[in-house]
């Protein structure tokens, strides 16, 4: 009798329904419990890339401030706002730096744009990218010292024309067989100046070390 009672259910596509909701919903959960108990390391691993990317594009002789904590955030024209790192010497701004996001060849590229007072560049990193290996990853100063192309650049040098790469009549490297991510990052870091020079002066106003 047992057997025809089993059997009647697994005939019963209701039966397999509810099973493999059942499954769907145990997946689901396991899934949620995952994910709450990794979120706080990956928050700690993404903190301590960036401050270790913020040391990077700021010279350490430039600032006596803690670079991770003193911060400004600055409305954008398009109503987002940029948060600046800031480097302070005896209380005066000398740098800052600053996060820019664009689309690559296979998804977002996080960059980290450090700048001197007057918008000259002093280093940029990659703070994360999923470019292919060996073509668009480049852009990692773990793989390549492409990105130590853009130190020293700014707004004037090179000129507007100039910000391009080479194969669109600029003055940065491309990879062989690989444009679509470089071209991304130095549209990215043009872009990155522009908002900074639009910004400069707020920025730059003497105010509290600390967040704001
Ligand atoms: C599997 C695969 C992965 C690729 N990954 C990248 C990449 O990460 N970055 C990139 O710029 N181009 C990548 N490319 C090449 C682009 O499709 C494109 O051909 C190239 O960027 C154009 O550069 P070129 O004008 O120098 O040929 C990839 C192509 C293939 C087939």
């Amino acid at each position: 009798m047992f057997d025809t009672i089993k059997t009647k259910y697994r005939r019963n596509p209701v039966f397999h329904a509810v099973l493999l909701s059942g499954f769907a919903l145990i997946s689901a959960v396991l899934l949620i419990i995952g994910n709450q108990l990794t979120a706080e390391s990956i928050e700690l691993r993404r903190i301590e890339d960036l401050q270790f990317s913020l040391g990077q594009v700021i010279p350490a002789d430039l600032h006596d401030n803690d670079l991770w904590s003193d911060t400004r955030t600055l409305k954008d024209a398009d109503g987002t706002g940029t948060t600046y790192h800031l480097a302070r010497r005896g209380g005066e701004v000398t740098a800052a730096a600053f996060e820019q996001t664009t689309a690559g060849y296979s998804g977002l590229i996080r960059l980290l744009i450090g700048v001197d007072r007057e918008g000259k560049i002093l280093g940029v990193r990659v703070l994360a990218h999923t470019e292919t290996p060996g073509l668009g990853d480049k852009i990692d100063h773990a793989k390549n010292d492409w990105i130590l192309g853009f130190d020293d650049k700014s707004l004037t040098d090179p000129t507007e024309a100039g910000w391009k790469v080479k194969k669109d009549g600029g003055v940065f490297d491309q990879f062989s067989g690989a444009t679509i991510t470089p071209r991304a990052v130095v549209k990215a870091i043009h872009q990155g100046l522009i908002l900074f020079a639009s910004q400069k002066d707020r920025l730059l106003a003497p105010g509290k070390e600390g967040t704001s």
